[in-house]
Parts: structure tokens; sequence; C-alpha cells
């Protein structure tokens, strides 16, 4: 079964790679990815406030959600606490792409436009073959509107891609009024791909202590169902690469990914827990499936259940969400 896929103008042997996560901090681990049969790897992400604590737009953004900067600044871990700089990090980059033949896809987590970003052509001097901005914020003041957080989205993103030829994808979050209209600005600032979706981590309350507990909460497939919709939205409507990001653990959730219209499915969740051996036992399965069911190669398959032909998506959704809640209680099965 011819497993390859196209990423970001990348050619790829398989659709399976792995996301930004602790494990590629170590370049074993990505020999491993490698040996396993990722199609390419994306590192865990560097973050703008590694690289300039002391940037006007940081302190515009953070200080409009908090009294003071001084107290916002104390929010970040310190210096030490961050598990690589950045001169670790190109390091890094040029240790991993020496090691592997697959690309290497370098990540950025950043949300203010300024001299950080110019840090992106250090990336690609490293070797790296594309890079991932992750644009994760949080709007909490209520002056902030919707289209001035839409506008500095799309100003760190003509910064990075101003600042490099290797193609930028952007891994964004569900969180706007409008998700088509924000996703074609960004493929207008110069997006090559869109990575469906960050996921938000949510704290928890520790009401003994009084204390606001952040966790990390593994995903499971439920949180595909998100990504799977928005893909199968706008497939043939942006011109964009889609990698899709949350709830892949199986064969079955890779396959309903690429029928939406994704490009590649990331898995992150499943490898951390059941280790990077998956990875292959998953790609065996899909091309079992694939050839059971008449399929000669995986490319056959994206797409193929988007809603690119269907004329109007939201009445489509909408129509669906009411046979959804008429659905219920479920007729019982004889
Ligand atoms: C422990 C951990 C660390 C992560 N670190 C990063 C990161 O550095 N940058 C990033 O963009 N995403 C990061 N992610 C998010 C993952 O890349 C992925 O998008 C998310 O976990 C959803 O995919 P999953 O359902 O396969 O876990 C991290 C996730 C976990 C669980």
């Amino acid at each position: 079964m011819d497993l390859s896929t196209t990423y970001l103008g990348l050619d790829l042997k398989c659709p399976i790679v792995p996301s930004a996560s602790p494990l590629s901090e170590s370049v074993s681990n990505i020999k491993k990815m490698e040996d396993a049969g990722a199609g390419a790897v994306v590192l865990h992400s560097l973050f703008e406030e590694q690289l300039t604590q002391s940037s006007l737009e940081i302190d515009h953004f953070l200080t409009l959600g908090s009294e003071s900067h001084g107290e916002a600044a104390s929010y970040f871990p310190h210096h030490d606490e961050y598990h690589v700089g950045p001169e670790t990090y190109l390091h890094h980059i040029v240790e991993a792409t020496s090691a592997v033949d697959i690309p290497i896809i370098a990540s950025l987590n950043g949300v203010s436009s300024g001299g950080w970003t110019s840090f992106a052509k250090e990336i690609e001097a490293a070797g790296a073959s594309a890079l991932e901005l992750n644009t994760y914020f949080i709007a909490t003041d209520p002056e902030l509107t919707g289209h001035e957080v839409e506008r500095m989205y799309l100003e760190v993103v003509r910064d990075v891609t101003d600042a490099v030829s290797i193609p930028v994808a952007v891994k964004l979050n569900p969180f706007f009024s409008s998700l088509p209209y924000m996703c074609g600005q960004l493929v207008e600032a110069g997006a090559a791909g869109l990575v469906l979706f960050n996921r938000f981590y949510q704290p928890d309350l520790d009401i003994e202590r009084l204390e606001v507990v952040p966790r990390v909460h593994l995903s499971s497939s439920e949180a595909l169902r998100l990504p799977i919709r928005w893909i199968a939205i706008l497939f043939g409507r942006i011109e964009a690469d889609f990698a899709l990001t949350s709830g892949v653990h199986t064969h079955e959730d890779v396959i309903k990914g690429l029928m939406a219209g994704a490009n590649i499915t990331m898995v992150a969740s499943e490898i951390l827990k059941n280790g990077i051996g998956r990875i292959p036992e998953m790609l065996i399965a899909t091309s079992h499936w694939l050839e059971d069911h008449g399929y000669d190669s995986l490319r056959q398959c994206i797409g193929s259940m988007s809603q690119k032909h269907v004329a109007e998506p939201g009445a489509f959704e909408r129509a669906n969400y009411l046979r959804t809640l008429q659905s219920w209680p479920p007729k019982t099965q004889f």
C-alpha cells in the first residue's frame, strides 16, 4: 500500500507525524520515531518568552490582563525551568537533522509581533525543513476585541513568514467567530499549512490548598471530533495543507482525519502513553484497512468525506445539529 502523502511541499512516506511534545527533546527518540516509520517529526516548542522576556509587545499584551507587568512577568517559568534555551534548541535541530532523513519541523510558540520572530531565520539556517508556529493566547481582557486578537495573530504570522523561506504552518485554536475567515487570512499572511487544533490546557482547582493546579490531561479519541469537523469544512475552501492534531489514537482515527481532508495526522498523547511502537502498529493497521476497502493508495481517501461539494456547509451543519438532537432517545435495537 502506498501510504505516502505531501505536507507543506514535503514528500512524506506516511501521514503519521509525532507532534510537538517532550519526546522530541531527545535525538534518540527522534531516531526511534524515524525507525518506527513516522513521516516527519515536529520538535517541542521554543517559546517567545525564552527569546525575549522584555519585548514591548509582550509587555503590552500581558499587562492587559494583569495589574502590573512585574506581576505578569512572574507568571512565567524562570530561565532555568525551561527544558532548553535558544542555543540548545538550534544545536538540537542540527543534531536531529543529521541523525535522520525524515523532515524535522521546528516549533516556535509566540503571539506578539517583534524582534523575537527573527529567530525563525536561525531555525531555518540550522536545517529545519519547515516551521510550525503555535499561537497559544487566551484573551482575558474584556476590552480586547476579537479583531485586535486576530490582527495580533496575523502580524506574527507575517513577521515569521517574511523572515524565512521554509514553509510555515500555523497551529491555532478553534475559538474564532469565523474560523474559515481567520484561516483564509492566515494563509494570506503567508501560512502554507494549518495545524488544527491546539489543545488548551485547562487548569484544575485544588480546593484544600487553594491553588490552581496546572495539569496535562492526555487526550482520547473523543478529541478527534472537533478537528475532523473543521478540516472537513475547510478542505477545498482554504488553499492550505491541513495537519490534524488532537485525539489521534488508532488507525481508524488516522483514516477519519485523512477522509476529512488532512494531509497528515499528528500523534502526541498516544505515543506519550503507549510508546513510539504504536506508530508502526497504526501504520500496518491503516494499510490493511485501505487494502480491505479497495484503495490503491492513501491519497485516494484524502478529503473523500469533506464538505467540499456541499453547497452550503453552514446549513448542512445546522441540519445535522437538529438531526443529532432529535436522535435522542436512541431507537432500541432488536
Ligand atoms: C506533555 C505535552 C507537551 C506538549 N508540548 C507542546 C509544545 O511544546 N508545543 C506545541 O505546539 N504543542 C505541544 N503539545 C501539544 C501536542 O503537540 C498536541 O497538539 C496535543 O497534545 C494534541 O494531540 P494529542 O491528542 O495527540 O495529544 C504538547 C502536548 C503534551 C501532552
